[in-house]
């Protein structure tokens, strides 16, 4: 069993404490860990925004949003009662000096207590945000500042942010989210790969054909057009989730848990990614946006309704790339990357296609050998599928075919499955940086995404229609033809 280990004593400013991130996210999730006796009795967390609250008014907010998402049958009454004695509000406008005092008042004096400002607003707010909180001496030895993505909207903007941050706080003390990293089942990533003696000899070049990560959703933009609309899947989805996805599958094993052999292999990764030029940015992606169409049998509608806007845009809601990691170990062996709103269905899944056994002993008659298959399900129905070739049972001739090794964590381990945040704010308070992206993977990330946008740019694609809840526009289909492979479009193999 994982015991749980309590929280250093702790000071905790959420930024935006009003808004969905807040409330959805980040309350429930810092309620689940304080039911669960991680949180010492003197530790609090304090919520700013430029909304005049009081603290009652905002412990009723609080409340609300935990009935809403906690996801528990009630909200027990001791535990609440504790949660909300650690709650605080100041009324706090980042852009005016004058708001600060009432934050200063909270904060303890003694700076030896881990102190952490969490920046749940929008990014272009980060770099003076933290600008702030140091004019208003608030920065201590013990403090972190922990940032959501997305960290600007290419290398330049996002440098500069990172250097305001700098300016004010170590890298070490810089947390930036990447809430696919707190994922249950991307951390059994690793644990696959490296507690495991099984994949690790043939996981390369000579034994996979290529690997495969989607993250599909149902889900449209809704409230968020105006953002997604600047942003597009490539920004909001692949510079950070999947690339990170990839990352773990194609690392170097590092030489121990700590963060930085971690971050530094992830980085190795990023940097052997081959650039995707305007000569073959038409073959190796595509690019897509939702028309109307049916998700669960109701009619839902196009991206350009959903913006509600006069112009049409050219955002891509799905984007798909076939990514090449040029180094020993990858050379030849292609990723294919895709993700994209109003799909057939909400799922998150690597493939790890392996290359064909070398010869056939087996002839016709006994059915056609497919290659193994390992897929990784990051969710829903988190868990491991192993397809391998088997013998059909019974007598007569023999036949082959294949058939899943499944394991399903929810039905081996039948726990709760922890919110990614739930992690998350406790590596921070722990001081553990390692499932945070470091600035200069930000950048590296940045870098070859740019390189895509531009050639976008320059060759002027655009973004082909598709209907919801298909599997997304032709193009990826034909990506992959051409290669003579296909999409492993359905969950399960069986
Ligand atoms: C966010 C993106 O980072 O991840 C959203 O901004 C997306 O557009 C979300 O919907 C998906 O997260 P999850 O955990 O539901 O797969």
């Amino acid at each position: 069993m994982s015991t749980f280990v309590p929280a250093d004593p702790f000071e905790l400013v959420i930024f935006g404490a009003t808004g969905d991130l807040a409330m959805r996210k980040l309350l429930p999730a810092l309620y689940h860990r304080d039911r669960d006796d991680q949180f010492s009795d003197d530790s609090i967390i304090i919520g700013a925004s430029r909304s005049e609250l009081s603290r009652d008014v905002y412990i009723e907010q609080v409340h609300a949003a935990l009935v809403e998402h906690a996801n528990l049958d009630e909200i027990d009454e001791p535990t609440w009662q504790r949660f909300a004695a650690r709650i605080h509000y100041c009324a706090v406008d980042i852009t005016r000096d004058t708001t600060w005092a009432s934050l200063s008042d909270v904060l303890a004096t003694e700076s030896a207590r881990v102190r952490v400002f969490y920046l749940a607003t929008m990014p272009s707010l980060f770099g003076d945000t933290a600008l702030q909180i140091a004019n208003a001496g608030l920065v201590t030895d013990n403090s972190r500042i922990v940032v959501e993505k997305p960290l600007g909207r290419d290398r330049s903007t996002a440098s500069a942010i990172n250097d305001k941050l700098l300016s004010v706080f170590d890298e070490n003390q810089i947390y930036r989210i990447d809430h696919y990293l707190g994922k249950e089942t991307v951390q059994n990533l690793s644990a696959l790969r490296f507690a495991n003696a099984l994949f690790e000899p043939l996981w390369n070049r000579a034994h996979i054909d290529h690997v495969q990560i989607t993250v599909a959703e149902k889900l449209g933009v809704g409230s968020r057009g105006s953002y997604y609309d600047k942003a597009g899947a490539l920004r909001d989805m692949v510079q950070n989730h999947l690339l990170q996805l990839l990352c773990l599958v194609a690392m170097e094993p590092p030489s121990s848990q700590h963060h930085d052999d971690i971050r530094n292999e992830k980085l190795k990764v990023l940097k052997a990614l081959k650039p995707i030029t305007r000569e073959d940015v038409k073959r190796k992606t595509a690019r897509g946006q939702y028309a109307a169409g049916a998700i669960d049998n109701k009619v839902v509608n196009s991206f350009f309704d959903d913006l509600d806007d006069e112009e049409p845009s050219n955002t891509e809601t799905f984007v798909a790339i076939k990514a090449e990691v040029e180094n020993w170990r990858w050379s030849g062996t292609p990723f294919y990357l895709r993700t994209g709103k109003r799909l057939a269905t909400k799922c998150s899944e690597i493939v790890v296609q392996f290359k064909p056994v070398a010869h056939n002993i087996y002839g016709a008659d006994a059915g056609d050998l497919e290659a193994n298959r390992l897929t990784i399900r990051l969710q829903p129905d988190e868990g491991v599928q192993l397809s391998i070739m088997s013998k059909q049972p019974g007598p007569g001739t023999l036949q082959l075919r294949p058939v899943p090794l499944n394991l399903s964590f929810s039905e081996t381990f039948q726990l709760r499955y922890p919110d990614a945040y739930e992690r998350l704010l406790m590596e921070v308070f722990r001081g553990n940086p390692g499932l945070f992206m470091r600035g200069d993977e930000v950048d590296a990330a940045w870098e070859w995404i740019d390189q895509i946008i531009a050639s976008w740019e320059q060759t002027r694609m655009p973004a082909e229609a598709y209907s919801a809840g298909s599997w997304g526009p032709k193009n990826a289909l034909v990506m992959l033809d051409r290669d003579g492979r296909e999409w492993h479009n359905t969950r399960r193999i069986d």
